[in-house]
């Protein structure tokens, strides 16, 4: 009996030793697809180990691929695969578009803070708000709109903190200056209404507004790390019990819709005796058969967070990369000198839409410095039924797809052998020294296809006010410009800690 039960015992060390050898130790690399497949938890190792990481771990292995594509598995039945290849975004974001909604797995994850406005919607719900609002951005009294608030936001508050901060020698998060920058922009256009969250020379902040700031990077933050759970059931339990993280979120988006209610119900009793320009109005204008405050609500929410930390995320990779390439920022003022003479403008004056348009140089420096920094890193859609991706990458009903911008900025088969050399004049033509368009499907920071960014042009009227407005009078210089600063990862690639940087004014 006893020798029977030593024989079992050995047995089951050897079939344990035998199972964990099989899973654990000898990990499959399925062929061509890169991640490090293990029996039953999939990649789940390898993501865990990584995620911190996140970006670069994904792009090492799709360098490695082929055809820049990579298998991913997951427990339970979540698979999917990650690309950088043109030909398959431009299949997925365009040629085949009615198969790669966003999914409804995406859609209630962040349906709580969103609910289906149109960065959260699929089908007849998205086209309805796409139709409106394509037609509200496009037209030229948005633009003008735009351009009235960017100056006078640069103007009263933007270079007084600056000049404050050169003034007294104290550094200043150039990350957050900027988000500021652009939340209290993407609201004045939304609705019309100015939080103060960036206060000028003063450091005057509008008290209750700065709360609705935080209640909404509060709300941006804890509802993107939802993506992140290796298990989905566990930010549902916290859910259910109302604890941690998800008790913190529902607090921040009662505050966030609070705010959003009483400015959408205010304007919707007085609206026929206002004249205004921004978003909201137009919507209401426009939007009659569909117009119910939580309609409006959810598609404003939608376009703030939209507008909010992209443009800000560009800067402050733009601004650190300037800060070690002397050479580049010589070529930008050498190009607002130009325009400035050529106009009879002196440093302080703002610039109009036709000036903007003539900085080529500095739209290419910013171009690239989004190239290797995409303020939306990776974007994921769901695949609807089976089908085959144009590099032959099978995918499965219910599978993710993710197009990987991040990557495709660090991939030799699209930008060369200097792919991963910040160079403004790669965008330059030779002959006349004009930015070229690059094609969407191959830089794919705004997205492309039927979902295209319908702000794109209103960032780079943004972006390149406020760049060519601070590096006319200032010099920004980054401590440790050399090192790459930490990603921080929420829905746009932030850097971990902010960007301390000092102020220099040009004319000291
Ligand atoms: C550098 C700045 C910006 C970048 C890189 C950027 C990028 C993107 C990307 C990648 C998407 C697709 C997201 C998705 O559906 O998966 C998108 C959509 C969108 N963007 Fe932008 N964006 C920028 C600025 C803005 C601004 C300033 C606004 C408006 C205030 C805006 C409004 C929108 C809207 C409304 C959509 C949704 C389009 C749709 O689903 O049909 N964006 N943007």
């Amino acid at each position: 009996m006893e020798l029977l039960s030593f024989q079992y015992f050995l047995f089951l060390i050897f079939l344990s030793i035998y199972l964990y050898q099989h899973f654990f130790i000898s990990p499959k690399k399925y062929k061509a697809t890169g991640f490090t497949v293990y029996p039953i938890v999939g990649t789940l190792p390898s993501f865990l180990k990584n995620r911190h990481r996140f970006l670069d771990w994904t792009t090492e292995i799709l360098t490695t691929c082929p055809t820049n594509t990579a298998v991913f598995r997951r427990p339970g039945k979540i698979g999917g695969i990650i690309t950088a290849n043109p030909s398959n975004v431009e299949h997925m974001l365009k040629t085949n578009f009615d198969n790669y909604p966003k999914g409804d797995r995406f859609i209630s994850l962040i349906e709580d803070f969103l609910g289906h406005g149109i960065f959260n919607a699929d089908g007849e719900l998205w086209k309805v708000q796409r139709k409106t609002a394509s037609y509200a951005f496009n037209t030229k009294s948005l633009r003008n709109f735009v351009m009235e608030n960017v100056k006078t936001e640069i103007q009263s508050r933007l270079i007084p903190c600056l000049a404050k901060a050169a003034e007294t020698g104290c550094r200043l998060d150039l990350q957050d200056v900027l988000e500021r920058f652009a939340f209290d922009n993407v609201c004045k256009l939304a609705f019309n209404v100015d939080p103060v969250c960036l206060g000028g020379g003063d450091g005057e902040r509008a008290s209750g507004s700065d709360e609705f700031m935080k209640a909404f990077d509060d709300a941006a933050t804890l509802i993107s790390g939802r993506f992140l759970y290796a298990f989905a059931f566990v930010f549902k339990i916290k859910k259910f019990f109302n604890v941690g993280s998800e008790r913190r979120l529902k607090e921040s988006i009662a505050t966030v819709h609070n705010f959003a209610d009483s400015i959408i119900r205010s304007r919707m009793e007085i609206e026929e005796l206002g004249d205004h320009q921004d978003l909201l109005s137009r919507f209401i204008g426009i939007t009659e058969d569909n117009n119910s405050p939580e309609f409006l609500r959810d598609i404003i929410i939608s376009i703030i967070l939209a507008g909010r930390d992209t443009t800000s995320s560009a800067l402050t990779w733009f601004f650190w990369l300037l800060s070690s390439r002397p050479r580049v920022q010589l070529a930008i003022l050498k190009e607002l000198a130009t325009i400035r003479i050529r106009n009879g403008k002196s440093i302080g004056d703002t610039y109009n839409f036709d000036e903007l348009r003539d900085m080529h140089y500095l739209h290419a420096a910013i171009s690239e410095a989004m190239r290797l920094y995409p303020p939306v890193p990776v974007d994921t859609k769901a695949c609807l039924n089976d089908d085959v991706m144009p590099d032959g990458t099978i995918l499965r009903k219910g599978w993710f797809v993710t197009y990987h911008a991040y990557a495709m900025g660090r991939m030799e088969g699209i930008w060369g052998k200097n792919c991963r050399e910040y160079s403004p004049e790669r965008w330059l033509k030779d002959d006349d020294g004009t930015c070229q368009v690059e094609s969407a499907f191959r830089f794919p920071i705004f997205h492309a296809g039927p979902r295209m960014c319908l702000g794109k042009d209103l960032a780079y009227i943004q972006m390149k006010s406020i760049a060519a407005s601070v590096m006319e009078r200032f010099e920004i210089d980054v401590p440790n410009k050399n090192t790459c600063p930490e990603h921080l990862l929420s829905l746009t690639l932030r850097i971990k800690g902010g960007l301390p940087v000092r102020v220099l004014s040009r004319n000291a």
